[in-house]
């Protein structure tokens, strides 16, 4: 008995270790490789007899990462807390089999009509007073308790289901946060933010100068939301508003989402470049990973432009972040939606990493029949087979699978920083004062040639350590807080080159003009200041250490009351009160230096300002001199440098490398390689 007893223990002990090995094992998958291709896979779509063939072809194609989910939430909850995830179970799994992994996007973006029909509070309300309707996405309010309420449900059963699942790498939160409400209740939400920001009404009313045209506030519940045009103040607090909101609609689900998830599962979202409808530094500050969506439209691939864009992004976090949806060849959104030329596919996703992706995936595998997006480029057609492009991009996974080894752990590091502040951006195009003037484009005249010397750049708000850089460039910093101001002067007093560009420092935290002249507190370090400021209908001639030019559309008459402040370049003739005047100022400071450039200049004149830059502040190409229209991109690790090297002239062209170096794609060791249009190469040397 005491035997049988003792036999019938043993295999129960044994059986619960089985179980255990069996239910880790199943927990457990390779790790996901460094290096990922991906692309939007909507299984809800398909019947799921037709995942394995995509499946197997996405394999084929060396894609490793599958988005799902982000516009399920009718399949994922058809009923009011009816939740079936079965069918995401069994598509994850399924993806699992052929070694790829998964994002899943909580689908939020997209209420299903259940919802917004039985609660249409949960509706968004336009300026007019309109309620947005289903049939679309991005009806919903963000600012509205009950919709948040299901928001958190759903994502919170996403969690507890997927969020040990090993194949499961992190999580999308929404899509593409941007529209937002004007209802009432927003607007008493907006209005209590207001007080808790100014405290009491003399403090706003002061702030505001409300004095001006009568705007004077007796009560919280008279302040109006203004977009557009307004109060200035009025105007940067309900966009700041806008973003604490978006952070707060975000934080409803990433909390129960990070407390229901392994650790490493990373949370992300979705942004779209340069789009300003919040300030991404105050939503991006709750997540792990920055991503964007990486969109062409009409035309080709500008590498300055949509370089910087990548830079901008990898800003939030600075460090690596993805390229979470890309075009395959075409959208189908621009005017003329043509598709990208054979081999710039493939070029721009080794761009992508150059400038810190880890990841690079498309948008999307394959059309759905029907639905607003049709002509959208895809993977395979809509007869589930590979269309032209699916071979680069195949040939881009093989790639990325070889150089993944590489690339693992390394990341984009830059001498140079330029900032960027929503404030700011927003503060000027609000009153542009000559409507050509964009403060993008003026961040990207900066950055273009910047780039190509030190050939890394990156992209930091105002407020970011700044000691590790050479130089920090400020172009168009408009609106400029104490912390900043504070920020900007404790890095020049300690050695470091700050240039600042046109229109910085005008503006304090409540966009009220300083009541110092530009550049407001940093005038006394600048020793000399901006007079006056000039819109200009042509362009005006600039002479001096930066050669000569042109100043179209910008100039700010500048004066040197410093005995060390010097002048780098002079207006020539135009409305007289420029004639003759400063246009560039600069002061050493100990062993920093502070610079102001108070006219637009044209490509010609920056990129001399740019050289004269790099070489004050002692900044050095990351690679060294490279043929016209070829970007290198180095990212660094522990063990050295690797290199990406991209041809975008028409012709080819061969870069001499500054050493013997190991060719990452094609294997063995190179001095120098030749790349077609559009070629590539990987290169990488020990440290
Ligand atoms: C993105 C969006 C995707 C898809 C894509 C088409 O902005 O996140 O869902 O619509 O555009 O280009």
């Amino acid at each position: 008995m005491i035997k049988a007893r003792f036999i019938f223990r043993c295999v129960c002990l044994v059986l619960t270790f089985a179980f255990g090995l069996c239910r880790r094992a199943s927990a457990q998958a390779p790790a996901a490789p460094p290096l990922l291709l991906g692309t939007a896979w909507y299984p809800e779509q398909w019947p799921e007899s037709r995942w394995e063939a995509d499946l197997a072809l996405m394999q084929q194609a060396g894609v490793h990462m599958v988005r799902v989910g982000e516009f399920a939430w009718s399949r994922m909850e058809p009923e009011e807390g009816h939740y079936d995830l079965d069918w995401l179970d069994r598509a994850i799994t399924a993806a699992g089999k052929h070694n790829i992994y998964t994002v899943i996007g909580t689908p939020t973006a997209a209420p299903p009509a259940w919802l917004t029909q039985k609660y249409p509070e949960t509706l968004r309300m336009e300026q007019d007073g309109q309620r947005a309707q289903h049939g679309n996405r991005q009806q919903f309010n963000w600012a509205n308790p009950k919709y948040r309420d299901f928001a958190r449900k759903i994502a919170e059963q996403l969690a507890k289901r997927f969020g040990h699942n090993a194949y499961v790498l992190g999580w999308q939160i929404d899509n593409e946060y941007a529209a937002v409400s004007f209802d009432p209740e927003t607007k008493a939400q907006f209005q209590d933010w207001v007080k808790a920001r100014y405290g009491t009404l003399d403090n706003l009313n002061a702030r505001w100068t409300t004095a001006y045209w009568s705007e004077s506030y007796s009560a919280w519940n008279q302040i109006p939301i203004q977009v557009g045009y307004g109060n200035p103040g009025l105007l940067l607090s309900w966009m700041r508003f806008v973003s604490d909101t978006w952070r707060s609609y975000q934080k409803n689900q990433l909390d129960v989402l990070r407390a229901n998830s392994d650790a490493q599962k990373f949370i992300t979202t979705n942004t779209m470049g340069w789009f300003d409808g919040y300030d991404h530094y105050t939503v991006e500050q709750d997540l792990d990973l920055a991503a964007w969506d990486d969109y062409v439209g009409e035309g080709h691939l500008d590498p300055v432009r949509n370089g910087a864009t990548h830079d901008l992004t990898r800003g939030f976090k600075q460090k690596n972040f993805w390229v979470i949806e890309t075009q395959p060849g075409s959208v189908n959104w621009a005017d003329i939606n043509n598709s990208l030329d054979k081999g710039e596919v493939r070029a721009m996703a080794w761009h992508d990493v150059g400038h810190g992706a880890d990841a690079v995936s498309y948008w999307q595998w394959r059309s759905a029949l029907n639905g607003q997006e049709q002509y959208h480029g895809t993977l395979v057609g809509s007869d589930g087979a590979p269309v032209p492009l699916y071979s680069e991009v195949a040939q881009v996974g093989k790639e990325f699978e070889k150089a993944g080894p590489a690339l693992a752990g390394t990341s984009v590091k830059s001498e140079v920083a330029i900032l960027h502040s929503y404030d700011s951006r927003w503060a000027i195009q609000w009153q542009k004062h000559n409507n050509k003037y964009n403060p993008q484009d003026e961040i990207v005249s900066y950055y273009g040639p910047l780039r190509a010397i030190a050939q890394s750049v990156d992209i930091v708000p105002p407020t970011a350590t700044l000691n590790h850089y050479k130089l920090v460039v400020a172009p168009g910093l408009n609106v400029l807080s104490d912390a900043a101001a504070k920020n900007l002067i404790a890095y020049v007093e300690q050695g470091g080159n700050l240039v600042l560009g046109q229109r910085t420092g005008m503006k304090d935290d409540d966009n009220s003009l300083q009541p110092q002249r530009q550049p407001g507190p940093l005038a006394d370090l600048l020793g000399g200041r901006v007079e006056q400021y000039y819109a200009l209908t042509g362009p005006v001639p600039i002479q001096g250490t930066w050669g000569t030019g042109e100043c179209p559309l910008w100039a700010e008459l500048l004066s040197a009351k410093d005995s060390g402040t010097e002048v780098l370049m002079r207006y020539g003739k135009s409305n007289g009160w420029l004639d003759g005047q400063p246009a560039a100022i600069s002061r050493k400071v100990g062993e920093g230096r502070i610079t102001y450039i108070g006219a637009w200049l044209d490509p010609k004149t920056m990129a001399a300002a740019a050289k004269w830059m790099t070489e004050q502040s002692g900044v050095k190409p990351a690679f060294g001199p490279v043929p016209s229209g070829v970007e290198v991109s180095p990212r660094y690790g522990v063990h050295g440098v690797v290199y990406v090297l991209i041809n975008f002239a028409d012709g080819p062209q061969t870069v001499k490398l500054p050493g013997e170096m190991t060719d990452v794609l094609e294997g063995g060791t190179k001095r120098s390689v030749t790349l077609a249009k559009y070629g590539v190469a990987v290169v990488s040397a020990a440290r």
